[in-house]
């Protein structure tokens, strides 16, 4: 159960999630057809020293292989991979119209400040939980940043903007913030303060790229049996209905940004899949369907996504 300030490590209640994802990522790393290289996944999961979660990585590559869908293949293991493709390509096109401040909301154990291409002159800032961070940075004490990587660990249900400003964040110069797989994990109020800290804090030019699912509903029972004894196979609990706040009730992050007149353009996780040569099972499309994957930009007068 969540409350205002509940806290954990990476294998506790929300810090697992980032585990789980980077497990996704190393998977698709290792797959002969990947559509995308996360080199510093696997060994962030393998940091955890935990034969569950190694386990997890080979459960990962048996299940693949595995006929008729399962859990992996479904729309976890596809959305992720898709949000993948389509964040990577929102921080190439960020380099590519010259921002060079990121902002990284929940970065768990996101290695883009070490995986993508920066121009010499970019900073990238992580946010996230103390415990967090300090995982990352000791699993990953051998490897070089490919930007100025400066560390930010907050609460984001707390005053980060304070915090963010005190690494030296420039709120002068265009930004492009990143909150994937963060939303649901916040309760509703807390969404709307961070949106506006956002909103705040960005200069024209600036952009947002977040995801968030809608539809716990469209989930179907067996989807739910399945996720679960998947994970439950490899010792890992993670009931994440229970770590979620509800959909219902929270403003929608595209309603919120045009309101306020930013450019928002939503993306296509299964066209991006297929432009990959990827097929989705048909049995995950619906899934699939209830998440958005979006990108706001505040107009500097001439801007188009
Ligand atoms: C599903 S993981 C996503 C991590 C990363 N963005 C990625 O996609 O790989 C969720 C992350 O949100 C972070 N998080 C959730 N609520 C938070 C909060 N209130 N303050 C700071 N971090 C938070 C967790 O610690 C975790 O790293």
């Amino acid at each position: 159960m969540r409350t205002d300030d509940d806290s954990w490590d990476i294998t506790e209640s929300v810090g697992a999630t980032a585990l789980g994802v980077a497990a996704m990522r190393a998977y698709e790393t290792r797959r002969d057809d990947a559509v995308f290289q996360d080199p510093y996944a696997e060994k962030l999961v393998e940091a955890v020293g935990s034969e569950n979660w190694s386990a997890m990585l080979r459960g990962n590559r048996e299940n693949l292989r595995e006929a008729g869908g399962s859990y992996i293949n479904g729309v976890m293991g596809n959305f992720l991979v898709a949000r993948t493709l389509y964040f990577d390509r929102y921080f190439a096109d960020a380099i590519e119209v010259g921002i060079r401040q990121f902002v990284i909301l929940a970065s768990g154990l996101d290695a883009r400040a070490y995986r993508v291409e920066f121009p010499s002159g970019s900073t990238v800032f992580e946010l996230d939980l103390p415990k967090v961070l300090e995982f990352k940075a000791n699993a990953l004490v051998d490897e070089t940043p490919a930007a100025d990587r400066r560390e930010v660990p907050i609460d984001l249900r707390q005053d980060w903007p304070k915090a963010l400003l005190d690494k030296g964040f420039d709120r002068t110069r265009p930004t492009a913030w990143l909150a994937e797989g963060l939303l649901r994990y916040l309760p509703g109020d807390a969404q709307d303060r961070l949106l506006e800290h956002v909103a705040e804090l960005s200069a024209p030019g600036s952009r947002m790229a977040l995801n968030i699912g809608t539809g716990e509903r469209a989930l179907s029972d067996e989807f739910r049996k399945r996720r679960a004894e998947a994970l439950a196979q490899n010792g890992i609990r993670v009931d994440l209905e229970q770590l979620w706040y509800p959909w219902e009730g929270r403003t929608d992050p595209r309603t919120w940004f045009a309101m306020r007149s930013w450019l928002v353009r939503e993306g296509d996780p299964v066209a991006l899949l297929e432009e990959r040569g990827r097929t989705v099972p048909e049995a995950a499309l619906p899934d699939m369907r209830t998440h958005i994957l979006m990108t706001a930009i505040r107009p500097r007068g001439d801007d188009t996504l």
